[in-house]
């Protein structure tokens, strides 16, 4: 035989032998669930309903558990299930399931639950196990999900209930819906909650006919164990891993949110005037409270930052006052909007922020946005007086803020009066850095002067950014493009932001130079990511974080490729940041003048006349020079090194 015609034999032989394996998994399978499907009931044991929670970042998981302890309150008791710690094989057994779902990208299941999701595709579209796989089951579906994702809107709990109907279960309820950004989560909910308790109670919702609670909660089941083993359902799921999230704690969300028998409909989910809702609904406030936010009426945040602590306690601040001179200690972080259209993966907010492409909510007065602003800020400063190293001067300083960084999270200029809140703030002699993320052109077109305009630019191309942002927007990349021509017409300082995601986007630098001619921004700052723990919503690890010398060769390789248009003009290492200027406004006669004559801009923006970046420029002191062995670190401030976690460059 030759040896062709010998490996084409035992290339069959092992197609045929893989097919066999196949089919025999395949029919064992089958045989099993079949068998399962036409068990009788046995009366001795009976088997607790099921509450399944199918979750990523926890919002699921916290309503199911607190439909599970009102049902335990009505003596109803249910199981609450992860679907990554249940066996699917056993969904034949059950004859009782409410399941709670969130819808991900593109209407996938989260990680967790794509076995279980794919199971019960996979076992609906196979014809030989039928439709009577899951008959003797009674179940209902809530989802949640974000309107703001138009066609994958909950898709995830739609299929579910499909395919449970498909395999022949009794659907006692509609699916119902809750839209975690339309602010009414809550109330769809409690409204699904009550429908499942008159349900099996036996009330009129039950439109399959009889009360379930009259057949017992504890329904009727067979020991369904075939390997002899005994039935492991009563696993205790109390002992499941939490969602990782250091900073969103939707477990004490449940705590602080609503109950079910005190709150109504308005204080569930802020109040609705003319029509329109809070942004911020209980449950994202106290998301965000926890993270330390001081929430501003319904829509707006303020924050103090470490940088604005370090500086009070004469510890160093943060990049900004090495770049362009501002005094963190001085420094106010808010936002109009805590709501914006993306979903960045580094959002370090974990994605519990409102979404939304236009403003669709309740607004607030810009006036008392600024001084409830002002108001809390200053507290939040007043409670470090007595921290070692705060100094009676700096405190003093502290409590008049004479910037604000509009950057702290969300869209800033989605909040329709941001010019208003801009003039109030200019009015107190404070500076303006306002941040936008390139999702609303035409908004960028309508601002007033800004001290300095930035925008985000997380990415060099459309596929990197769409997976990057994941924005709402279906012409994000158009929008993005239009966002950069609107910043060249600005007259005032404008920066482009560059946030380097080692793997991610360190690579398109061609792409990002590319860029330059668009926006023909006078700063460029580029910046490694800030590792915030990982979350399920997020796959950044300590990979990710670029390290100094790849910010820095990064930045030079930009630099070279603008052919001395933009030059690295100042660092500041502890940041990991780097700056590129604009040689020809920023570099005269050999010496940078990157800093802000801060009390010269007050004067321009009062003066009412045309003014530009260049006319209230400030020289760059030496110690924030690229190059100064100082590394962008005020020698007048002491320094304090920080570990870090993982391993450095070989
Ligand atoms: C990146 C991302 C993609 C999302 N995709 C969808 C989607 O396609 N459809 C949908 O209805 N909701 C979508 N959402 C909204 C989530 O379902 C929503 O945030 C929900 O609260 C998550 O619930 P969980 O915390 O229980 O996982 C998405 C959210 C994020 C952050
Ligand atoms: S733009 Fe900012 S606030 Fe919005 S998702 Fe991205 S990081 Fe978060």
């Amino acid at each position: 035989m030759s040896s062709s015609s010998l490996r084409a034999r035992l290339t069959l032989v092992a197609i045929l032998s893989a097919t066999t394996f196949y089919f025999i998994y395949k029919s064992r399978r089958l045989n099993k669930l079949l068998r399962l499907s036409l068990k009788p009931k046995n009366p001795e044991n009976p088997r607790k309903g099921k509450l399944f929670f199918i979750s990523q970042t926890g919002t699921s998981k916290t309503l199911a558990e607190r439909l599970h302890s009102h049902l335990t309150s009505l003596d109803l008791p249910f199981e609450l299930v992860d679907p990554r710690n249940y066996e699917p094989e056993d969904l034949p057994k059950e004859t009782l399931i409410l399941i709670v779902a969130s819808t991900w990208d593109n209407g996938k299941p989260p990680e967790t639950a794509k076995f279980f999701v794919d199971w019960l595709a996979e076992s609906a579209n196979d014809f030989r196990v039928g439709s009577l796989l899951l008959s003797r089951c009674k179940f209902a579906v809530f989802g949640v999900g974000s309107g703001a994702y138009e066609k994958s809107f909950n898709v995830v709990a739609r299929d579910l209930s499909n395919k449970m109907r498909e395999l022949g279960a009794a659907e006692v309820l509609p699916v119902f819906e809750g839209d975690v950004d339309g602010g009414e989560l809550d109330v769809v909910f409690e409204d699904w909650s009550k429908r499942v308790v008159a349900v099996l109670k036996g009330g009129e919702d039950d439109h399959v006919g009889n009360g379930i609670v009259d057949c017992d909660v504890g329904m009727e089941s067979d020991d369904f164990d075939d390997d002899g083993g005994a039935d492991d359902d009563e696993d205790d799921d109390d002992d499941e891993e939490e969602v990782e999230s250091e900073m969103v704690d939707l477990e004490d969300i449940a705590g602080k949110g609503p109950s079910r028998r005190s709150k109504n409909v308005a204080e569930t989910n802020g109040k609705v005037t003319n029509g329109k809702r809070d942004m911020v609904t209980p449950v994202i406030r106290a998301s965000l409270e926890k993270q330390g936010y001081k929430i501003i009426g319904s829509h707006s945040g303020v924050k103090i930052c470490r940088w604005t602590k370090s500086q009070l306690r004469g510890r160093g601040g943060c990049y900004k006052h090495s770049f362009y001179g501002i005094e963190s200690h001085r420094c106010m972080e808010a936002t109009p909007s805590l709501a914006c259209a993306n979903k960045c993966v580094f959002c370090w907010r974990h994605h519990t922020n409102p979404v939304g492409k236009s403003w669709q909510w309740k607004m607030d007065d810009p006036l008392v946005i600024v001084n409830t602003a002002i108001d809390l800020h200053t507290k939040m400063i007043k409670q470090m007086k007595g921290v070692p190293g705060v100094t009676q001067e700096r405190l003093n300083e502290g409590l008049t803020p004479r910037h604000c960084a509009l950057s702290l999270v969300g869209e800033p200029i989605m909040y329709p009066e941001i010019n208003t809140l801009v003039d109030e703030l200019h009015q107190r002699q404070i500076s303006t850095f306002l941040v936008t993320n390139a999702q609303f052109p035409d908004k960028i077109k309508l601002l007033k002067p800004i001290t300095q305009l930035y925008v985000s630019v997380d990415a060099a191309t459309k596929d990197s950014l769409k997976a990057i942002d994941r924005p709402l927007f279906g012409d994000f990349w158009e929008r993005f493009l239009d966002s950069l021509k609107a910043l060249r017409e600005k007259q005032q300082r404008t920066v482009y932001r560059l946030t380097l995601v080692k793997g991610w986007n360190t690579e398109d630098i061609d792409a990002y130079f590319q860029l330059f001619s668009i926006g023909s921004p006078d700063f460029v700052e580029i910046k490694g990511v800030t590792y915030c723990g990982s979350s399920a919503t997020s796959k950044l690890t300590m990979e990710n974080v670029p390290w100094h010398s790849d910010v820095k060769a990064f930045s030079e390789a930009l630099s070279l490729k603008s052919k001395g248009e933009y030059e690295v003009a100042c660092e500041h290492a502890h940041s990991c940041c780097v700056l590129l200027a604009k040689t020809d406004k920023f570099k005269v006669d050999g010496q940078w003048y990157t800093w802000i004559d801060y009390e010269k801009f007050h004067d321009l923006v009062t003066s009412g006349r045309p003014f530009n970046s260049n006319d209230y420029m400030a020289a760059t002191p030496s110690w924030a020079v690229y190059g100064a062995e100082e590394g962008g670190f005020d020698p007048d401030h002491t320094r304090y090194r920080k570990e870090r976690n993982h391993k450095p460059k070989q």
